[in-house]
């Protein structure tokens, strides 16, 4: 589901280093990861079948979170899966962090 406007996600401290989190916005899972610092935003639901992304594994060389059902990865980049089952995307969102907080935005 898009998220159409800028919304408060979560306190950036909440989110360690080389971790991932999911999170409720309205309607709509997200998955949280930060590597290296730099924080991604992904849709939780993986698109293969109903699971949540963020109770996988984060692949930090690849930039990649991996569905605990059925192994697929998908990019924290663009969302794309790059290993079966899962051939579609799920969506990707942007992400700011501002005095300490993170929100999750419309990608643009
Ligand atoms: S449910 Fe995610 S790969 Fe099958």
């Amino acid at each position: 589901m898009p998220i159409n406007e800028w919304t408060e996600a979560l306190a950036a401290d909440e989110l360690p280093d080389n971790d991932i989190v999911g999170i409720k916005l309205g309607a709509t899972k997200v998955c949280l990861a930060r590597v290296g610092g730099d924080i991604y935003a992904i849709n939780d639901i993986c698109s293969h079948f109903y699971t949540r992304l963020s109770s996988g594994e984060l692949y930090e060389d690849e930039l990649a979170v991996q569905c605990p059902l059925h192994d697929s990865k998908f990019s924290l980049l663009d969302g794309k899966p790059h290993s079966e089952p899962a051939e579609k995307p799920v969506e990707t969102y942007a992400v700011k962090v501002e005095e300490g907080t993170i929100y999750v935005g419309p990608r643009v």
